[in-house]
């Protein structure tokens, strides 16, 4: 009796000092129509670790999520739940077994409280009758402790995408969730709310809870995670710990080559005419008294901080809303667009920052997404001429590097992964007879190998003669494509830098700088 109790307890002391393995795929396959998307994968998370997993757009970095959420179910292999075999047979039931996974769409109920978003399916009722005010101050304690401060009643919807993911991992906690995983959530923050988002994951962890991170942000990944997955093409082909790589061999590992930002400088400096000239644009409280112009033949970067007003210029410019004050010229005649329509028949592309509302009709292939605002042009006498059309889809896919290569246009795009979503966007407007393209975050979400080759696409654009103004938040982006850069800061042009002048620190300080 008495040695048994001690066998258990050294059994239990063995225990701590062993990290137990809380999730454990082995040689787990997935398949869709066409692809393999998970390919015999091995892949272990320990309770209190931060586990990264990173690779190029379409390597499998989702859909390995969705099997661990029970949105999927693996075509072979065995997915271990803290030691014993497991089959999820709904998002719900691995939920309830302690698994919440963060989506690169957010999954909450827009027109629902925070807090009826976090107990959703999971109600408290005494007597038949629902504990609103019990839930409602549960949920404030549980986002009290994420440093989120909100009416928990206030439609979700109001939120930004930073308080909505906060309201996720509310819902974890509030569910004493044992493994939270995330897909790229720091891809739409300012630098502050990754940090909170940061000091969040660490607090998790610090519950024994196991953390599995998505990211493309491989400084971020470096700095938060203590283990690396690395998938390739749907396979498994390094897993270790972050101190044993630095970036250039992980960037090794997921494309199989280095991979390094270049400079690309302008053929010859543009001396025509500018082809649009943007005075004193305002429209209070998005921007103020916006002026600058831009050349054929030239990269523009507008430089800021998320909310300095840039992505509001670009949408008024695009025609999707308005401006109150101020005037445009568009090749010397006045500007003024009504709708995007309108600014795509006048020249103006706009490729925008929010793939999913803005840019794509996610159920449509993307030969049909790619070709839709130009598909006039491929009519001859109210038919149009399908070959055309298809040869034209499927060089703006391969320009874009789409993958699987080479690419399907056929496919919808609502299959593609979420940086292979992107570059179709990017795609539908390599197509047009634009003379003038803006470009809001172009490489959002999308891999370091791709970016390097959607940057040459944008170079060329500009070599063409067309005039680019390309909105970023990545400064080396911009340090290696923009001729010179105009940095917004609260609505307004704060300065213009070019030539030497150009530099990360230069652009930061005007960006930052105290009002
Ligand atoms: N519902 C689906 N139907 C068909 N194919 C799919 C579906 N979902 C994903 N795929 C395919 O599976 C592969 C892996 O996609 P996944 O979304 O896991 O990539 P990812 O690593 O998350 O990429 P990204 O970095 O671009 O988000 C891709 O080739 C994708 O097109
Ligand atoms: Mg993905």
């Amino acid at each position: 009796m008495q040695t048994d109790r001690k066998r258990r307890r050294e059994k239990q002391v063995a225990g701590v000092h062993c990290r137990v393995s809380l999730l454990a795929l082995s040689a787990v396959t997935k398949r869709y129509p066409g692809v393999t998307a998970l390919d015999a994968v091995d892949f272990t998370v320990e309770a209190g670790v931060v586990h990264a997993v990173v690779g190029e757009n379409g390597a499998g970095k989702s859909t390995l999520l969705k099997l661990v959420a029970g949105a999927e179910r693996p075509d072979a292999g065995e997915i271990r739940w803290d030691g014993a075999p497991v089959t999820f047979a709904s998002p719900r039931d691995a939920l309830r077994r302690g698994i919440t996974v963060i989506y690169q769409e957010l999954a909450l109920v827009p027109n629902l409280g925070a807090d009826a978003n976090i107990f959703l399916g999971m109600e408290r009722a005494h007597g038949g009758v629902l504990q609103a005010d019990a839930m409602r101050a549960a949920a404030a304690k549980a986002l009290g402790e994420l440093g989120l401060f909100i009416d928990p009643a206030q439609p979700v919807a109001r939120l930004s995408v930073a308080q909505r993911q906060l309201v996720e991992l509310a819902r974890a906690l509030v569910r004493d969730a044992r493994l939270v995983a995330l897909d790229e959530p720091t891809a739409t923050l300012t630098a502050h709310e990754v940090a909170h988002l940061a000091t969040q994951i660490d607090r998790l962890t610090t519950k024994g809870i196991a953390v599995v991170f998505v990211s493309h942000r491989l400084d971020e990944v470096r700095r938060l995670a203590s283990r690396i997955t690395v998938l390739r093409d749907g396979r498994r082909v390094w897993t270790g710990a972050t101190i044993e790589v630095d970036e250039a061999a992980l960037i090794r590992h997921m494309v199989g080559r280095d991979v390094a930002y270049q400079r690309h400088p302008a053929g010859r400096a543009p001396h025509s005419a500018p082809v649009l000239e943007v005075q004193g644009l305002t429209r209070s409280p998005a921007f103020y008294d916006v002026s600058f112009s831009l050349r054929p033949g030239e990269i523009v970067g507008m430089a800021g901080l998320v909310g300095a007003g840039r992505s509001e210029v670009a949408r008024a410019l695009a025609g999707i809303e308005p401006w109150a004050a101020g005037a445009v010229s568009l090749s010397g005649t006045p500007y003024r667009p009504r709708s995007p329509r309108e600014a795509i028949d006048r020249g103006l592309a706009y490729l925008p920052e929010d793939r999913q509302r803005d840019g794509l009709v996610l159920r449509f292939t993307v030969r049909e997404n790619v070709t839709l605002p130009v598909l006039r042009r491929f009519a001859a006498r109210g038919q149009i001429r399908r070959e055309d059309e298809i040869r034209g889809a499927r060089a703006a896919a391969t320009a874009v590097d789409l993958r699987p290569a080479p690419p399907d246009i056929e496919r919808p795009t609502v299959q593609l992964s979420g940086g292979n979503q992107q570059k179709v966007v990017v795609a539908k407007w390599l197509l047009t007879d634009a003379r003038i393209i803006v470009f809001d975050e172009p490489t959002r979400g999308v891999d370091v190998g791709a970016k390097v080759d959607l940057h040459r696409q944008i170079r060329s654009l500009a070599d063409l003669g067309k005039a680019v103004l390309l909105i970023s938040s990545e400064l080396p982006e911009l340090l290696a494509l923009a001729d010179r850069v105009l940095v917004m800061r609260a609505g307004r042009v704060a300065g213009e830098l070019a030539g030497e002048a150009l530099s990360a620190e230069r652009v930061m300080a005007l960006a930052v700088e105290a009002q």
